[in-house]
Formats: C-alpha cells, sequence, structure tokens
C-alpha cells in the first residue's frame, strides 16, 4: 500500500501520479489534500510519513510546490526516510543507498512526465541490502 499527499502547490500533478498508480494496479490511500485552495504542507506530509512509519502503508508519495517543505516534515516522524528527488538517478540511489521509504517531488519544479518517471523508478528500484549502506542509515537514527 502507497501512502499519498500534498499540499495545494501538488494537488494536480498528484492526480497525474493517481493515474500512473491506477494504471499498474497498485494500491494506494490519499491522505489528501483535496483541492487546490491553500493549505499547510506539513499536515499531509506528516499524515503520509506517520502512515509509512505505523507499517500501514509500506512507501510513500508527497507533493509541494518544491517538495522541500513536506519533505522537511515526513523527516521529523521517527523511522522516515523521505528523499527529495528531481530526477531518475536520485530516485534509484537513494533506494539503494539510503533505504528511503518517502519519495517527495516539487510539483513546481519537475514536469509531469519526468515526476512520473522519478516515482516509477523509486517504487521498483530494491534496496542494496549491503552492510555498509544498513550501517550508515542505523546512524541516522542514533
Ligand atoms: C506553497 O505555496 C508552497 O510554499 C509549498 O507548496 C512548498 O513549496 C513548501 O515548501
Amino acid at each position: 500500500m502507497i501512502a499519498l499527499g500534498c499540499d495545494h502547490g501538488g494537488f494536480t500533478l498528484k492526480q497525474e501520479v493517481i493515474s500512473y498508480l491506477e494504471a499498474n494496479k497498485l494500491e494506494y490511500k490519499d491522505y489528501g489534500c483535496f483541492g487546490e485552495e491553500a493549505c499547510d504542507y506539513p499536515v499531509y506530509g506528516k499524515a503520509v510519513a506517520n502512515a509509512v512509519a505505523s507499517g500501514e502503508c509500506d512507501k510513500g508519495i508527497i507533493i509541494c510546490g518544491t517538495g522541500i517543505g513536506i519533505s522537511i516534515a515526513a523527516n521529523k516522524i521517527k523511522g522516515i526516510r523521505a528523499a527529495l528527488c528531481s530526477d531518475c538517478f536520485s530516485a534509484e540511489a537513494t533506494r539503494l543507498h539510503n533505504d528511503a521509504n518517502i519519495v517527495a517531488i516539487g510539483a513546481r519544479v519537475v514536469g509531469p512526465g519526468l515526476a512520473v518517471k522519478i516515482i516509477d523508478t523509486f517504487l521498483n528500484t530494491k534496496f542494496s541490502d549491503e552492510d555498509r549502506h544498513k550501517q550508515r542509515i542505523s546512524q541516522i537514527e542514533d
């Protein structure tokens, strides 16, 4: 199950992401927001982060105008490694090296085509499971 969240700046892109998830028969839970009226990104970043941290969802996708505010908020939740990605190389590397459990996207930074590719890369790349990366990840929580 994939947790989805956005603020008003990410709402339109989130609809594109939903189309991609549905086309690929990927189950998701939408934690809002549900329109373009101005709202507060920490609410939605933390809702997705809590869903992933609790195990209710396996991974999360969060979107705001830049992807920055919502990723900062999500990363305040213990156990969350939210990676702001604007390219596919980073999306792949953050799964391989950081075992990132949330991808953050800036809807005003990348276009919808690239955003969906980034998300597809993120969802389809497994953690390397290498000891050096596990050790570094464990240091994040210390
Ligand atoms: C909203 O205008 C904007 O500040 C928000 O979407 C995000 O970019 C914050 O980091």
